[in-house]
């Protein structure tokens, strides 16, 4: 197997990747051939791609200020984190672990190596689409694979290894379960990540810094080509051994809102509960960084008590809020705090994505989406009538 550079002029904002890759070639001499594998670095693609930020045109948040303060990050960049991302699962000093599309990056990508001074580079935008518009444009007939390739590390060890973020023509995973081992028992769960594996070996070639070499073209590699989509598939957090093992350990990540459950820990304080002695505490976070918290007020007649998760989100619709990012909830329970089946429905009405951080006063956390915990809710579209 043979691994070939492409070096290029610096690929600047908005230049046309695929131009610059045919012209790096013809000066090199190099030629595509039938199965060969082009992989394509994410930053130059991204660059090409005009996703490139400067900072200062970024105002940040709320909320991005207060995990900027947390995780040691510029609060602007950590406002674009937020932006990119789905899910912060927890960080470091200057790194937080992010969920984009269900992949797990730091800093949701965001770099600032191979940027212009005071710029940060995202991902490019749909990487596999990129890798299939390459694909259908620098082929000329023949049948290759593209692979966009990222760097990454593995949990505890130092270095980068290479990483696909999408791919063309070249399946990306090869699945080695049914295969025997050297004793004649069949592997159960050995999947090959070959265009993980192909990224790396690209990655000796084209290094990390300013080696100008943003594609490589690898020959000759045991890889068939193929046609059709090409999807890297993900497990899902919970069923993953490195994730799964964290969040479902007594101190799980709380996705940053450490600070959400403590404005609800507040609110518990204010809770009036003198018949069940059961005091509650709920803050909300609003998409524009504001807090709302309240806990639970009880009356003399049982009905008409009202949840703290309510009597929060009374006083968010009330001050004219009606886009919720996050909830928390905090009572003295065995498991995380869980909201009553009415608080659920109350807080589906303004959108099934907004986050529930259920938490105890043991210090265990569970997160889930409204819609998770309220699956198939009544709403609005219920209230259409049925054509007749
Ligand atoms: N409670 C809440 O505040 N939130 C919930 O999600 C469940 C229950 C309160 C209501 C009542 O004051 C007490 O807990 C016991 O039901």
């Amino acid at each position: 197997m043979e691994v070939l550079g492409i070096k290029t002029e610096l690929i600047k904002i908005g230049d046309d990747m695929v131009k610059a890759l045919k012209k790096g070639m013809e000066e090199s001499g190099l030629k595509l051939e039938e199965g060969d594998i082009l992989v394509v670095s994410e930053s130059a693609l991204a660059t090409s791609e005009r996703r490139v930020v400067n900072l200062e045109d970024v105002t940040p948040s709320r909320l991005a200020c207060t995990l900027g303060a947390k995780y040691s990050k510029d609060p602007r960049e950590m406002e674009l984190i937020l932006k990119e991302s789905d899910e912060i699962v927890g960080g470091i000093p200057g790194v937080v672990l992010t969920l984009n599309g269900g992949f797990l990056y730091p800093n949701a990508g965001i770099d600032h190596s191979n940027a212009p001074p005071g710029y940060v580079i995202l991902f490019p935008a749909d990487p596999k689409r990129t890798a299939e518009d390459i694909r259908r444009r620098i082929s000329g007939g023949k049948r290759i694979g593209i692979i966009v390739g990222d760097s990454r590390t593995h949990p505890l060890r130092f270095g980068c290894v290479g990483v696909a973020l999408g791919c063309a023509g070249i399946e990306p995973v090869e699945d080695a379960r049914g295969q025997v081992d050297l004793y004649g028992k069949p592997l159960l769960i050995t999947r090959k990540a070959v265009a993980d594996n192909l990224v790396s070996a690209a990655q000796i070639v084209m290094g990390e810094s300013n080696e100008s070499t943003p594609a490589v073209i690898i020959r000759g590699a045991p890889v068939a080509i193929v046609d059709g989509s090409c999807d890297i598939l993900r497990i899902p957090p919970e069923e993953c051994m490195y994730i799964g093992a964290l969040r479902h350990g007594p101190h799980p990540y709380t996705g940053g809102y450490d600070d959400l459950i403590d404005e609800a820990l507040q609110a518990r304080k204010a809770s009036y509960a003198p018949y069940s002695g059961f005091k509650v505490g709920a803050a909300i976070l609003t998409k524009s960084g504001r807090i709302y918290s309240a806990g639970n007020m009880e009356n003399a007649l049982a009905s008409a008590s009202i949840c703290a998760e309510r009597a929060a989100l009374a006083k968010a619709i009330a001050s004219g809020d009606r886009e919720f990012e996050a909830l928390a909830v905090v009572g003295d329970t065995s498991m995380p705090m869980s909201p009553c089946g009415i608080c659920r429905q109350m807080f589906s009405e303004f959108g099934g994505d907004i986050k529930v951080v259920m938490a105890n006063l043991k210090g265990e956390v569970a997160m889930a989406r409204i819609s998770d915990l309220l699956p198939e809710a009544f709403d609005g579209s219920c209230l259409e009538k049925p054509e007749s």
